[in-house]
């Protein structure tokens, strides 16, 4: 979809359709509400006075004009109660509409900039969640889907109508903004989206290439051997069972330059769970073409990263293998070494994730960051705990952790801290090895965790479970079913702040 910005008064806009906005219990709409009232007489007020549109968020009110403004429909869209807006009102407003202006097959339309200035919030941000709520919103995955659709909808434009000419530029670089961080979005969702046999780590790592190519970052991908090479035991345990080749996917961006931060970003990439030898039972197995959602949202960050061009070395890491059971694939009771020399008891073959980013972790340490920060489908534990409404942090270092939460208040990929506490480190004891990698059901996110802290060290880093996140049963207002995205935004977010206000020296 294209998005323009022009200036002008929105009551003077040609277009098919014009959005405004309306906060809950307001009986006389300002703003760019009330020119639009006003040109229609009143129509507006009057929907609110006979109690047809109240202003809640996800509410709509459509208007024919019957020639009283240029346009020939008007859409108004809650933004619910004034004391809650904030940014993710003006996301779920803008994907309300955008949803609205689809089933009503109309291809172009104009909106105000929802909340600009209000409470607080600037408009480049206003900017930057309109065009988030909408285009999030409007995501579809057709690409296995043959039969044509019968009666296509599709959006093709939306243009910002901003009143005051000096404004105008700032709302086109948050356009912008908003676009890259919405691409690198949507490049997630697609890659999670894909079944297991269309998003292979080879063709992660294609992805990946290609990426570099077209963005100016380095990329470097380890087959098997390179891993071998350096060590990754851990990794490459979980490989052996299948016959898909593992890679492991290095992205750069900026990096030799010393004079700026650096941060690692590592994604769990496990294409496919089947558990291995600990097989998962066979309901919702399919699900797990989604356990690569960590990778995927750092191969979104990375495309967003380097399409805003951070003035920041930010790495990407994605070990890539699938966890498939076989005659050659590894067994509760074996004992692997990882590329920091630990090694570890294998206790479920499921638990393969961590095995995977041990390697990586182990990895990130040789860029020497200023922070790590991995994301991963890691445990149902952490589902069990937190839901669907917050993803679990963990983290050694509580500036970094702090760092992230405000992340996620702001772009409302909301992060909880679960605690680290030496004591669930008895959990992992192992007879035979340095560590067992899976201590029984309690606290089994955290100890999932506490077993990853191991292996980032003394680094500053972070883990965040999105098990719970990756993935949606049901519409949400602009995360359509099925896979989310989730992290890039938070990532993103993360890094601007780095750059905005880096830690003092
Ligand atoms: N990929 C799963 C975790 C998962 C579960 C992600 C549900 C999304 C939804 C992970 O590899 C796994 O199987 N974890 C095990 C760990 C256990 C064997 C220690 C789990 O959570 O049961
Ligand atoms: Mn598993
Ligand atoms: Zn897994």
């Amino acid at each position: 979809m294209e998005i323009y910005v022009k200036t002008g008064e929105i009551q003077q806009d040609k277009a098919e359709l014009i959005v405004v906005n309306l906060f809950d219990g307001v009986t006389e709409p300002g703003g760019a509400t009330g020119a639009v009232d006003r040109a229609l007489g009143g129509r507006i007020s009057r929907l609110i006075a006979d109690g047809d549109f109240r202003g809640k968020a996800r509410e709509t009110a459509l208007l024919y004009t019957d020639g009283a403004v240029p346009a020939r429909r008007v859409l108004a869209v809650g933004l619910g109660k004034e004391e809650k807006f904030g940014l993710e009102a003006i996301r779920v407003a803008a994907a309300t509409a955008a949803k609205r202006v689809r089933d009503l097959r109309v291809a172009s339309f104009s909106t105000i900039v929802h909340g600009g200035g209000r409470g607080g919030i600037g408009l480049a941000e206003a900017t930057q969640a309109v065009v988030e709520g909408t285009e999030l919103a409007l995501y579809e995955f057709k690409e296995l889907k043959t039969e044509p659709e019968d009666d296509p909808k599709k959006v093709r434009d939306m243009t910002f109508v901003v009143f005051d000419e000096r404004k105008r530029s700032e709302v086109e670089a948050a356009v912008e903004v908003g676009r890259k961080i919405v691409a690198g979005v949507h490049l997630a969702r697609d890659l999670v989206n894909r079944p297991a046999n269309y998003a292979t780590p080879t063709i992660l790592a294609q992805h990946a290439q290609e990426m570099a190519d077209e963005f100016g970052m380095a990329c470097r991908v380890l087959d098997e051997d390179g891993m071998a090479e350096l060590g990754m035991g851990s990794l490459l345990g979980v490989a052996q069972g299948t016959d898909e080749p593992a890679k492991f996917i290095i992205l750069e961006h900026n990096t030799g330059r010393e004079d700026l931060d650096a941060m690692v970003l590592v994604g769990k990439g496990i294409t496919f769970d089947s558990g291995g030898i600990s097989i998962k039972g066979r309901d919702g197995m399919e699900k797990m073409k989604a356990d690569m959602a960590g990778g995927a949202a750092v191969l979104g960050a990375m495309r967003a990263v380097a399409a805003l061009d951070l003035p920041l070395q930010v790495v990407g890491l994605v070990p890539a293998t699938e966890n498939l059971p076989s005659g050659k694939a590894y067994k509760p009771g074996d004992v692997v070494r990882a590329m920091n020399g630990t090694t570890i008891e294998v206790i479920s073959t499921d638990a393969e994730g961590r095995m995977i980013l041990a390697d990586a972790l182990a990895y990130a340490a040789r860029y020497q960051p200023q922070a790590v920060v991995d994301l991963a489908t890691l445990t149902g534990a952490i589902v069990v705990a937190l839901g669907q409404h917050a993803t679990g942090l963990f983290s050694n270092d509580d500036d970094l952790a702090a760092r992230l939460e405000a992340a996620g208040q702001k772009c409302f990929e909301r992060l909880w801290r679960m605690p680290l506490f030496e004591e669930y480190g008895e959990q992992l004891k192992s007879h035979v090895a340095d560590l067992k990698h899976a201590g029984g059901r309690p606290g089994g996110a955290v100890t999932a965790a506490y077993f990853l802290s191991k292996f980032a060290g003394d680094l500053p880093w972070a883990h965040l479970d999105i098990a719970g996140k990756a993935w949606t049963d049901e519409d949400r207002p602009y995360k359509p079913k099925w896979a989310t995205g989730h992290g890039v935004r938070l990532l993103v977010q993360f890094l601007r702040d780095w750059v905005d206000s880096p830690p003092a020296a």
